[in-house]
């Protein structure tokens, strides 16, 4: 990507969106630069993310699985609106719907996720949200974290850009934890990631992400 040229991200959100606005907000601060967040599309009507995207005055639409008779017709629709909007790269913050092939061959190594642990633990089908904090204190960890990767067909397999390590303590509930995560390591990696991504300063080299 030429310095000059501003990248033009999509986002898939189903929920509260904190980590949406984190990546807004380093755009508004200068900490990612030549990018703008140009769409943002939720699979929940609800999903609050969807208003502080209005509220940025971004785009802001819900796209919804039950109302395609096939997850492929999704899949599609998902295609047709970020490349009619010249999307280079989308960003799932927060989105709790394993993304399907169509979408991940439409754009190779050009979607990214955030994962509320250090992947390859806690991570695959049934691993989402607070889910992952409950299952790490159950099974008595001492050290969780973040991991922000690249999404390929699998679920959370795709290759690592960034990890981030937190700290378990002993009395944290799932909730204290899963904040603690946020604060210390997810709102820091995801918008340094993708300020990188901006930067053209990622390659991929099969499972290997190198800073160039
Ligand atoms: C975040 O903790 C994110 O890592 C997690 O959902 C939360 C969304 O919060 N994602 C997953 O579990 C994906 N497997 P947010 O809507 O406030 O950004």
């Amino acid at each position: 990507m030429s310095r000059e040229k501003i990248l033009r991200i999509g986002a898939l959100v189903s929920g509260g969106g904190t980590n949406l606005q984190k990546i807004i907000d380093a755009i508004d601060e200068g900490q990612i630069s030549h990018a703008e967040v140009v769409t943002v599309v939720s699979n929940k009507p609800e999903a609050y993310a969807l208003e502080r995207a209005e509220l940025r005055g971004i785009e802001a639409i819900c796209l919804q699985p039950k109302l395609f008779e096939e997850r492929s017709a999704y899949d599609e629709a998902l295609v047709k609106h970020f490349k009619e909007r010249q999307v280079d790269l989308i960003v799932m913050a927060g989105f709790l719907v394993v993304v399907g092939q169509g979408l991940v061959e439409a754009f190779p190594n050009q979607i990214m996720n955030i994962h509320p642990s250090l992947i390859p633990a806690f991570c695959g089908d049934g691993y989402y949200g607070i889910r992952v904090h409950q299952a790490v204190l159950q099974h008595g960890v001492k050290v969780t974290g973040a991991t922000v990767h690249f999404v390929d067909v699998g679920t959370d397999t795709g290759p690592i850009i960034l990890q981030k390590a937190v700290e378990v303590r002993d009395d944290d509930t799932a909730e204290v934890l899963q904040q603690r995560v946020m604060e210390e390591a997810e709102w820091e990696i995801y918008p340094r990631a993708i300020g990188l991504f901006a930067q053209g300063k990622l390659r991929v080299e099969g499972r290997n992400v190198r800073r160039i």
